[in-house]
């Protein structure tokens, strides 16, 4: 079974003279493990798409399943716990905690999950993200590019069966960049992450197993590429 299939998502903002059809009936399916990278041209519906996705908002008409669930059916309560346990956001808006530290921020939705963190796997991580000496300090005290590496380390740490970034090396050199999507790699690999990327930057879409493209709403898919 696919591990996320959207069927026929279409999704309108606003009303009248006003509105935006920002999703044109987007219909696909993802195995597990796959690595996605969704490309597209600024405002053509990428955000909206993984917004769907992740249950951030509502579709006008359409359904996304995750694992076999249809999220859209479970109640609030129900689906705050399913997003939790299962998929990992690595957004924008980094929204660290700022009285945690990098090593705190890191460890903190397994903590919420009343878990204990593998301590080899946050190592692993904060090595990666080259954070090793940053782990004590707070997000006030850290670059831009820096808090994105932790919003990243957050988002893996669950081992989610579902990564949905949006831009995650947006703010990033190209070194770093790399770096991260080598994790993402190996997180779809070696763990049967399925991983869906928006990015602009055709370099590391060419690392994902899959490129789908979003143009005015409508999505493409633009296959795989070999390295
Ligand atoms: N909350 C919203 N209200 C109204 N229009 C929106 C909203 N969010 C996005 N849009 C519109 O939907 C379209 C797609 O936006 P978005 O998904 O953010 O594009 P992308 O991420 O590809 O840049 C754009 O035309 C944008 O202006
Ligand atoms: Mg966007």
């Amino acid at each position: 079974m696919d591990l996320l299939e959207v069927n026929r998502i279409n999704k309108t903002y606003g009303t009248g003279e006003a509105a935006v059809n920002a999703l044109k009936n987007v219909n696909f399916r993802v195995p597990k493990g796959e690595f996605i990278a969704v490309v597209g041209e600024s405002g053509s519906g990428k955000s909206t798409l993984l917004n769907m996705i992740g249950a951030l908002d509502t579709p006008t008409s359409g359904k996304v399943f995750i694992d076999g669930k249809d999220i859209f059916s479970m109640k609030e309560e129900r689906l705050t716990v399913f997003r939790r346990r299962n998929i990992g956001f690595i957004f924008q808006a980094f929204n660290l905690i700022p009285e945690l530290n990098v090593e705190q921020n890191i460890m903190f939705p397994v903590l919420l999950d009343y878990k204990k963190p593998d301590p080899a796997y946050v190592e692993e991580i904060l090595t990666v993200l080259s954070l090793q000496d940053r782990r004590k300090h707070l997000p006030r005290q850290l670059s831009g590019g820096q808090q994105q590496r932790v919003a990243i380390g957050r988002a893996l740490i669950t081992r989610p069966t579902l990564i949905l970034a949006d831009e995650p090396t947006g703010n990033l050199d190209s070194q770093n960049s790399n770096d991260v999507i080598s994790l993402l790699k190996t997180a779809s690999k070696r763990y049967q992450q399925t991983i869906i990327m928006i990015t602009h930057n055709r370099n590391l879409a060419s690392r994902a197993d899959r490129v789908l493209q979003v143009s005015d709403g409508v999505l493409t898919d633009l296959g795989g590429f070999s390295e």
